[in-house]
């Protein structure tokens, strides 16, 4: 390990690549990794990364002593360096950027006979997931979570401008939210529980408390389908909201997609620079949204298929498979949101449409670009005789679900609210054909490594 790690001991101000700008003409110490090089005769060109940023560093033979350029010149990838060196404005470096460096402390040097792994050719996505947590280092998964982090703060700032509380529900579950088949059951001494699908029905009980609630957590779903949309560990964000009825939600979910997307775009332009996002397809994503009934939906898909663009012919009463969802979002700039579901394709919770009792007070919002479903939501049953049916009909263990019930008998209002994934939202905002880069470390059917 080097021995002058220690900032105070540096003679010149400790820097980031990203801030490297406020220091023009100065010298400044970056401490990062080696991310390339190359070299042309007398000079070398190492380019450095820090976390931050990537700039190109300057080595000229006859600038520096020798064992600087000889350290530089047999630097291997990824081999950890502080560097020292002068900032140069240089109007074609990428960053504006770039560094004549003076001096260079090798911290740990990747060994020649076992480089990193990852290079600049093309790896299958196998191998890249295998070596997962090398493959975040690279620019365009950095860009990906640093997006990934914006979204999550936008959605706290969002929640929070407006009064939300944010309530943590529990991981370790009694029951099931969203149906039986896709629990993952944990030993509970000697009790049997189940990793959480939802955090729903906890935060239904802290919005009759605190009124207007979200939270923000990790779900589970043994989903054995691999698909591009889906893992079995997934990040979801759920705000719940008393005397709010589906109306009120739709609008909800509207003001809270715009929000992040705008955020997005406001904050990690270079980022999605990096990514290769057309960015001219979010810049639409602003309210209102157009919001079908999934009678319309079921409509569009039938025109679909009528036309040739879709193999099946979709029957009203069935849920929405991907391409489904695929189909309805493609005809559309911007998300849409499809309401009122037959209440045998939804949960046990949903409250029923008055006016039509077989279709549940349901929202799911499609992302644009064939994304489909990324938010789902409703207005939850208010009555304790219609939710105890439900749950009879719906086989679950009524004795699990006495705590939920109370929430009916002891000043029950209309509520609702809904839940969208975080890596379905990532997914889409940067353009990527998998929900596996979304985040840092994916659970799929089978990945379980790193
Ligand atoms: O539509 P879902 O199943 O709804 C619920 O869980 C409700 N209890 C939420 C609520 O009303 N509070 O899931 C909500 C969202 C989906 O729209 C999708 O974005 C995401 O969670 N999601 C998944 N993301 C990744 N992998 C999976 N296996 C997912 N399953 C659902
Ligand atoms: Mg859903």
């Amino acid at each position: 390990m080097s021995t002058t790690l220690q900032t105070s001991v540096e003679p010149h101000p400790v820097t980031t690549i990203s801030s490297v700008g406020r220091h023009a003409g100065e010298v400044v110490v970056i401490r990062g990794w080696l991310y390339n090089k190359r070299e042309s005769g007398k000079l070398l060109f190492p380019i450095f990364r820090d976390g931050t940023g990537l700039i190109q560093g300057v080595v000229a033979k006859n600038a520096v002593p020798p064992e600087v350029f000889d350290a530089v010149k047999s630097l291997t990838d990824e081999s950890s360096v502080i560097v020292t060196g002068k900032v140069r404005a240089d109007e074609r470096a990428p960053g504006g950027y770039e560094l004549d460096v003076q001096r260079v402390e090798v911290v740990q040097r990747v060994p020649e006979d076992d480089p990193f792994p990852i290079t600049r050719k093309e790896h299958g996505v196998d191998f890249l997931m295998e070596h997962r947590h090398l493959w975040v280092r690279t620019p365009r998964q950095a860009a990906i979570l640093r997006v990934r982090s914006e979204i999550e703060k936008a959605m706290h700032d969002f929640f929070d401008d407006r009064d939300f509380t944010r309530t943590d529900p529990p991981i370790l579950t009694p029951a099931a939210c969203e149906g039986t088949s896709t629990l993952f059951p944990v030993d509970y001494f000697e009790e049997q529980a189940f990793l959480t699908q939802s955090g729903q029905l906890y935060i239904e009980a802290t919005a009759l408390a605190l009124g207007k609630v979200y939270s923000f957590g990790p779900t589970f779903r043994a989903e054995k389908s691999k698909t591009r949309r889906h893992l079995t560990e997934f990040w979801m964000v759920e705000p719940e909201v008393a005397y709010l009825e589906l109306d009120g939600l739709m609008a909800l979910a509207e003001e809270f997609v715009s929000h992040i997307v705008a955020r997005v775009l406001e904050r990690r332009r270079p980022e999605l620079q990096i990514i290769g996002r057309d960015l001219s397809k979010l810049a639409s994503v602003k309210p209102p949204f157009p919001r079908i009934s999934y009678d319309d939906a079921v409509q569009l898909l039938q025109e679909g298929h009528a036309k040739g663009e879709l193999e099946a012919k979709f029957e009203w009463g069935g849920d929405f498979g991907s391409p489904d969802e695929t189909y309805i979002s493609a005809q559309f700039d911007r998300p849409v949101i499809v309401h009122r579901y037959p209440a045998q394709v939804k949960a046990f919770y949903m409250e029923p449409d008055p006016k039509r009792p077989e279709l549940a007070l349901a929202c799911d919002v499609l992302a644009p670009e064939g994304y489909g479903e990324i938010i789902g939501g409703s207005q939850r049953t208010a009555s304790y005789e219609l939710l105890v049916q439900r749950i009879q009909q719906h086989n679950l263990p009524i004795e699990a679900f006495r705590w939920y019930l109370d929430l009916r008998k002891y000043g029950s209002v209309p509520h609702s609210g809904f839940g969208m994934g975080i890596e379905r939202a990532v997914a889409w905002i940067c353009g990527l054909d998998h929900v596996r880069e979304t985040i840092p470390f994916a659970r799929m059917l089978h990945r379980l490594y790193p």
